[in-house]
């Protein structure tokens, strides 16, 4: 695929990897993007899984020939995990990474840094290959220490490193993405998933992309996004800030015997009756955490409902909400519904585990079950979606 006259993609798709990352389910696939840069040298970005090592070298070969440079933004494996192997086929090129990222490879390849063959950048160096510019940015954290971004001048690509990647295999969802909605579904995920806990750090790194004038961005994963660029840099604004994005109520629950459940069920109805914009109840059981990290993150408001387990609260629950603030979680409507057969408390203990996240707003009325619903916990309920609602009105 030609991103430009001169950008070829040379990049791998991924079938059969079970989880990313160790824990995101990718029904999709996965891409591990990489490029080939030619100006009168040649400059390939990035590696790929070491599973497509052989795939992605064949590649390389009939885009470029024998590269002079390899560029290493990031060295989480997807990316850094077939540098030994390339170094080896191509014994005159030199590699081109962040000093931090030097050391990660030492420690990858069992001692080996390429001491005598490597160019180490910072922040504002350029790499003049002969009619295409490389000018690289550091962004630290998004989403490790060593990360750095680039951006080719004369034909005003960036290449992003892990920022704008979305899940998906290219021959899957496509190789360029002009349809918003398609991207922003498992975008959102990935960002809040991966990249989420460092809003700060990316916040800044956007702040250095607004300085250059960016046509097409190339990421590490997913499409290439060749127009509409204020969009998707919008969306990351968004995120990054920590803003809701979305107007509506996310339910989130687990239900041992099916009264909370019920108790969730009668909520949202009542809640879609009263002209709420958005309902969407997800079982942390049996759905998707990061799906559900991902829309607490969109929405404005998150409705918590969980039994009392062990003197706690039930494991999906507090998994979910450790997986949201550990990622600052923050700017949003809570409340609580909590059921317990002898000693309900699971609402204290959520609004324990919450009580650090900044700018909250908590609801007057949460929801007791004691076992099952009954005329009270009917009544907390009817409170509640009215307050909710008024929210929107
Ligand atoms: Fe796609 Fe942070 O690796």
């Amino acid at each position: 695929m030609e991103i430009t006259k001169d950008i070829l993609y040379v990049g791998v798709n991924d079938h059969d990897v079970d989880l990313f990352e160790g824990h995101y389910i990718v029904p999709e696939g996965m891409a591990y993007n990489s490029y080939v840069i030619k100006g009168e040298k040649t400059a390939v970005m990035d590696t790929v899984d070491a599973h497509f090592s052989d795939e992605w070298i064949g590649k390389v070969k009939e885009a470029a020939g024998v590269p002079d440079y390899l560029v290493v933004q990031h060295m989480e494996p997807d990316h850094s995990g077939s540098i030994k192997k390339f170094m080896d086929e191509f014994p005159e090129t030199q590699i081109v990474s962040s000093q931090k990222a030097f050391t990660m490879m030492a420690n990858f390849f069992e001692g080996e840094d390429f001491a005598d063959r490597r160019v180490v950048v910072k922040e504002g160096d350029a790499l003049d290959l002969g009619g295409h510019v490389l000018n690289f940015v550091t962004a630290p954290m998004v989403h490790w220490p060593e990360v750095i971004m680039t951006y080719e001048s004369t034909d005003k690509v960036l290449f992003s490193a892990d920022g704008f990647g979305r899940f998906g295999a290219l021959d899957t969802i496509g190789e360029t993405n002009e349809e918003d909605d398609d991207w922003a579904c498992e975008a959102r995920r990935y960002y809040f998933g991966i990249v989420g806990k460092y809003g700060m750090q990316v916040q800044a790194v956007l702040k250095k992309a607004a300085k250059l004038d960016i046509e097409k961005i190339c990421a590490l994963h997913g499409p290439v996004l060749v127009s509409n660029l204020g969009y998707f840099l919008g969306l990351y604004d968004t995120w990054s800030k920590y803003e809701s994005e979305s107007q509506g109520v996310v339910i989130a629950y687990t239900s041992v015997y099916g009264h909370t459940k019920k108790a969730v069920e009668l909520l949202a109805e009542k809640l879609e009756a009263l002209g709420v914009p958005k309902v969407e109840v997800t079982d942390l059981a049996r759905s998707d955490i990061a799906e559900a990290v991902e829309d607490a993150f969109r929405y404005d408001t998150v409705v918590f409902a969980t039994t009392t387990f062990n003197n706690g609260i039930f494991p999906y629950m507090r998994e979910f909400i450790d997986s949201l603030v550990e990622r600052n979680y923050q700017n949003k409507r809570l409340a609580f519904i909590e059921n317990g057969s002898w000693a309900p408390q699971a609402a204290k203990v959520m609004k324990g585990m919450l009580e650090g996240c900044k700018n909250m707003t908590y609801c007057d009325n949460d929801v007791r079950i004691v076992s099952a619903l009954n005329e009270a916990s009917r009544a907390q309920i009817d409170a509640l979606a009215e307050e909710l609602a008024a929210a929107y009105k």
